[in-house]
C-alpha cells in the first residue's frame, strides 16, 4: 500500500502537512524537506525544476502514490512540466501498473480568494520565483472573468531565509515584515486580502497580524494555505478513488531532510508542537 508524499524546499511544507493530517489523519505520510538547498525562491526555472523533479522521483521510489508540492515556488515553476512531461513517462515505467500523481498548492488557494475579498484588490506575498512566474496573476484572472480582480504582487526574498534560520520569531524579523507589508500596501491601499503565497509564511503570521493591527487603517484578511490545501486533497481523494484505494491507513508520518537530521527534528518539533525524529537523505 502507498503513502502520501509532501514536499517542500524546507520547513514551509510543514504548515500544509499539519492541516492535511488534521483533516485526513488516517493516511500514512512521508515529508521531505530539501533544507540543504533552500531557499528555492531565488533560483532560476531550470534549477527549481531539476531539484523538484529529483524530490518527486525520490518520493515515488519510496512508494508514494500522490506527491503534494507543498511549495508555491515548485508549484509555480515545476508542476506543469512534471505533470505534462515527466509523469506520463514515470507512470509508463511503473512495473506494478499503479498510477501516481503530483498536486500543487496554487489552484486551491486561488479558488478561495473571490469569496474573501470585498474591494476586489488582492495582494500576493511570495518568493521572487513565484512572483516572476505570474502564476497567481494568471490563475486569478482565469477564475474572475466577470469581475476582474486587481492583483498586486510583492516578492519577499528574505522571509524564507529568516524562517530556515529559525529567526522568524526574533525582533530582527520585524524589520523585514514591516518592509514588505508597507511596500505592497503603499502600492495599493485598497487591498483587503493578502495571500501568503509561500508555505513558509504562516510561520510569520503572528507578526504579520500584529503589523496590520498597528498600521493598517482597515482590517485585512490574511490567507494561509494549509486548510485550503487539506480541503482540496480530501475532495481530490473523494473524486479519485483509484488513488484513495491505493493508500495505506496506518496514521503515521515519517520525516526526511537533505540537511542535518537533528536540527530538522528540533525545528520541526517546535513548528508542529509534537516530537519529530527525522532522517537524513541525499537527493
Ligand atoms: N515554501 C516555499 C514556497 O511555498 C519556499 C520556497 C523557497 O525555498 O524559497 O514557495
Amino acid at each position: 500500500m502507498a503513502k502520501i508524499g509532501v514536499f517542500d524546499s524546507g520547513y514551509g511544507g510543514l504548515t500544509i502537512l499539519r492541516e492535511i493530517r488534521k483533516m485526513l489523519p488516517e493516511y500514512d505520510y512521508l515529508y521531505l524537506g530539501d533544507n540543504a538547498r533552500a531557499p528555492y525562491g531565488t533560483h532560476s526555472f531550470e534549477v527549481i525544476y531539476r531539484y523538484t523533479l529529483q524530490a518527486v522521483k525520490y518520493l515515488l521510489e519510496q512508494d508514494c502514490a500522490l506527491v503534494i508540492l507543498a511549495c508555491n515556488t515548485a508549484s509555480a515553476k515545476a508542476l506543469r512540466t512534471i505533470q505534462q512531461r515527466d509523469l506520463p513517462l514515470l507512470n509508463g515505467e511503473r512495473a506494478n501498473g499503479r498510477k501516481v500523481n503530483v498536486l500543487g498548492v496554487i489552484r486551491p488557494t486561488v479558488e478561495a480568494v473571490p469569496a474573501i475579498t470585498k474591494t476586489g484588490h488582492v495582494g500576493i506575498l511570495a518568493t521572487p520565483a513565484t512572483v516572476s512566474s505570474e502564476s497567481y496573476v494568471l490563475e486569478l484572472a482565469k477564475i474572475s472573468n466577470e469581475q476582474p480582480l486587481m492583483v498586486v504582487q510583492q516578492a519577499c526574498p528574505l522571509w524564507v531565509p529568516l524562517i530556515e534560520a529559525g529567526e522568524h520569531a526574533a525582533p530582527g524579523a520585524d524589520y523585514f515584515v514591516n518592509r514588505y507589508l508597507s511596500d505592497i500596501l503603499s502600492r495599493d491601499p485598497q487591498i483587503d486580502t493578502l495571500v501568503l503565497g509561500c508555505t513558509h509564511y504562516p510561520l510569520l503570521k503572528e507578526k504579520i497580524d500584529l503589523w496590520i493591527k498597528a498600521y493598517s487603517p482597515k482590517p485585512i484578511s490574511v490567507i494561509a494555505q494549509g486548510e485550503l490545501e487539506a480541503r482540496s486533497l480530501a475532495d481530490y481523494l473523494r473524486r479519485h478513488p483509484e488513488y484513495a484505494s491505493q493508500l495505506s491507513q496506518g496514521a503515521t508520518c515519517r520525516y526526511l531532510t537533505t540537511e542535518n537530521a537533528d536540527r530538522f527534528s528540533q525545528s520541526a518539533s517546535l513548528f508542529l508542537d509534537t516530537p519529530v525524529c527525522a532522517q537524513h537523505i541525499d537527493l
